[in-house]
């Protein structure tokens, strides 16, 4: 399988990473060179349909022009939707539940991976197997063990791997539980998010080692947490930088679009507050990132006003009948908000975003987290200084 000379082949890829300065271990270069994206995405990717305003996700097969322009370039590829069986209109994907990450995350979180020669790694979410490819270029096959949950996805995998020349072990199941028959391990990657950091990860990984995740909250986009592990069998570690990906499976947000669990008919109590919920407007923005972690279960949509005046409505909820809503109105100082349900989840964000506003409004970097077999506390800057207990939930 060649790569149509346009298409730039790794060749150009690495050129992009090169440019960026993101490509300062020659070694990863010489595995961003050796292994070929094209390989081992599928005939089959996603891309949002520009002719709908409904979001859903359109079939694009490699004989399309598109596919070879995206293969090589540094863009995450959506490369299975709804778990395998497309669920919208006319074959059209809703969400995207595998994809090939885009290559200068990955670097980054190899980077930070600090694998070296004779160290053995676990992977958790196989997808394409292209990031098992690039571990078993630097590593040596026999020092891979990747997990993918989906049976179809890891097959994939692994005849592509095969055909590349590599043989990482591919094991079906769920990374949550690691890969136990093969550890222990020196690094463990997850390729998937977690709010709840599996503690099989930290058990598998020898004293000293790396567990590497991208870790936050449904509300807010994920940082990548590095933990190291000691001897006593805790881990504890920082996040580094903003790291968006999907969540392994079992903790996913809630799905099917917020009208499915707000009741805008129901009775409503109404308020106000002085609390801007500008600083909750954007996904990565660092109160949101705080709120996320003191509000558990917490879920959002921003609806902006369809008359161009920037103002916007946030609907708040969390899958099980509790909502919120709060109209934003830019320049303002008090906003109009209204409640339903057991839970008062605005007072739970204002409780939250006073926190952050008081502790110096931090960025995710100032957060980290400790793992022990009994439990996971969020910290902040210090491990002695866990942020509160959750508000609510
Ligand atoms: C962003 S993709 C991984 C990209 C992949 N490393 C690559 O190089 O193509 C995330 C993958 O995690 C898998 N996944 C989700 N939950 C999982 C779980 N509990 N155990 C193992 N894999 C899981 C998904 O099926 C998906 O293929």
């Amino acid at each position: 399988m060649t790569a149509p000379r346009d298409s730039g082949g790794p060749a150009a890829l690495v050129g992009l990473l090169r440019e960026r300065g993101l490509l300062g271990d020659p070694a990863w270069e010489r595995a961003f060179l050796r292994v070929e994206r094209h390989r081992f995405v599928p005939d089959v990717i996603w891309a949002v349909d520009a002719d709908r305003s409904d979001g859903q996700l359109l079939a694009v097969g490699r004989d399309d022009p598109y596919w070879w322009q995206t293969v090589h370039q540094d863009v995450a590829i959506a490369t299975q939707v709804d778990d395998g069986s497309p669920a919208g209109h006319g074959g059209r994907g809703r969400y995207v539940t595998s994809s090939a990450s885009q290559p200068s995350l990955m670097l980054a979180m190899l980077d930070s991976l600090d694998a070296t020669e004779g160290m053995r790694v676990l992977e958790i979410g196989t997808g394409t197997g292209y990031n098992a490819a690039l571990l078993a270029a630097r590593l040596g096959s026999a020092r891979v063990v990747s997990v993918e949950i989906d049976a179809a996805l890891a097959e994939h995998a692994r005849r592509r791997l095969a055909s590349a020349g590599f043989a990482p072990t591919v094991v079906v199941g769920d990374g949550a539980e690691g890969a136990p028959e093969h550890a222990p391990y020196d690094r463990v990657l997850a390729t998937a998010a977690a709010g709840d950091i599996p503690y099989a990860w930290v058990a598998q990984t020898r004293p000293g080692g790396l567990v590497l995740l991208p870790w936050g909250n449904p509300y807010s986009s994920t940082g990548l947490l590095r933990l190291r592990v000691a001897a006593d069998g805790t881990a504890s570690g920082r996040v580094l930088t903003r790291a968006g990906f999907m969540w392994l499976r079992q903790q996913r947000a809630p799905t099917g679009g917020w009208r499915r669990y707000v009741d805008t008919g129901a009775a409503a109590d109404v308020s106000a507050t002085a609390v801007d919920p500008g600083d909750l407007l954007h996904l990565a923005s660092p109160a949101r990132f705080a709120v996320g972690a003191l509000v558990p279960g917490l879920c959002q949509v921003v609806l902006p006003a369809a008359d161009g005046s920037g103002e916007s409505t946030l609907w708040l909820y969390d899958g099980s009948g509790a909502w919120a809503s709060v109209d934003h109105v830019p320049g303002a100082d008090i906003f109009t908000v209204e409640q339903h349900g057991r839970r008062r989840l605005w007072d739970e964000v204002e409780r939250a975003h006073r926190w952050w506003r008081r502790s110096g409004r931090p960025d995710r970097e100032r957060f980290g987290v400790t793992v022990t077999p009994e439990s996971q506390t969020v910290w902040l800057d210090e491990p002695d200084h866990p942020i509160p207990a959750p508000l609510g939930g």
